[in-house]
């Protein structure tokens, strides 16, 4: 049946969007699959039901496309959908609640506070110690996100991401290496694919690093032990599962010096551009990134 690859969009992250959906969308077509582009800043979604859509494929980012809106209006609409449902969209789209969800888990995260325009940021700066991330609670691709290494850079910081969520997060920098681990469900069992170490050639793996530069490093196999990774997928998919994770997504983690790790967050409409994680950690399990896509879709769900 016929299959609308949804992106583009109209949140912060719609270039990247826009390079996901490509991708996408020639992956599905070179399959065979009768896939059409659709983008919700232009379409109405009604057009989904008037011209027969029977499945959508979701490869928008961010705000209105990945965090639930888009999930419920499909649920309404009786579409099966690619990735996660309504509240696990909803909850991953929020790094605080995302957060308190994992700690009453028991999923280790840096340890954190909420930012105000009231805070004390010299308190939360001791609390902390530098360096320190600062990001918007509501966002993807690192944007609105700074990397606080010198004191009294909090203020500044904190007005950069609250100029994209009211709610602002500064956490703990956790500095002995940044991973990544995607997880496909097949036959409805979520399944971790091979671990990702990030390597960035700047300070963190921020929106140029992800998506313009060739300077950042990706080690897959990531370098650690094959018993630590086990376990860090193992921990990965309880994450994944108690914010109700499906179908598909990448969880972020950063490990300390002692390898101790802190989970950072879930992405439930990962990047799909020819940077990105998840099809990278695909090929390094044999996957393809038509076979890839295809696996994405054949889980489709309401
Ligand atoms: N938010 C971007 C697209 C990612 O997680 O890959
Ligand atoms: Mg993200």
């Amino acid at each position: 049946g016929k299959v609308a690859v949804m992106f583009g969009g109209d949140s912060a992250e719609r270039e990247v969007s826009l390079k996901s959906g490509a991708a996408v969308l020639a992956a599905l077509r070179a399959a065979g699959v009768d896939a059409h582009a659709f983008d919700p800043r232009d379409q109405s979604l009604s057009l989904l039901q008037s011209e027969g859509y029977q499945r959508v494929f979701i490869a928008l980012h961010g705000q209105g496309g990945e965090d639930g809106r888009l999930q419920g209006a499909l649920e309404w609409l009786k579409i099966p959908y690619t990735g996660s449902g309504v509240l696990a969209s909803a909850l991953a789209m929020d790094k605080w609640r995302t957060k308190l969800v994992w700690q009453a888990a028991g999923i280790p995260v840096p340890d954190y506070v909420l930012l105000d325009e009231h805070s004390d940021f010299a308190a939360v700066e001791r609390r902390l110690g530098l360096p320190i991330f600062v990001k918007p609670a509501n966002e993807g691709s690192s944007i609105g996100i700074s990397k606080v290494k010198l004191s009294d850079g909090l203020a500044t910081a904190y007005a950069e991401a609250a100029q994209y969520d009211p709610l602002v997060l500064a956490e703990r920098f956790v500095d002995a290496g940044e991973y990544t681990i995607a997880i496909i469900e097949r036959d409805g069992r979520p399944q971790v694919l091979p671990m990702i170490r990030i390597v960035p050639a700047g300070e963190y793996y921020d929106y140029d690093a992800k998506y313009l530069s060739d300077a950042t490093q990706y080690l897959c196999p990531c370098g650690l032990p094959a018993e630590q990774e086990q376990a860090l997928g193992a921990l990965a998919l309880k994450a994944f599962a108690v914010l109700g994770g499906r179908g598909w997504g990448r969880v972020d983690l950063m490990l300390d010096h002692q390898g101790n790790p802190y989970f950072l967050e879930v992405n439930t409409a990962p990047g799909m551009t020819d940077h990105s994680l998840v099809p990278m950690a695909a090929r390094a399990a044999g996957l393809d990134f038509g076979e890839l896509i295809l696996q994405i879709l054949a889980e489709a769900r309401l």
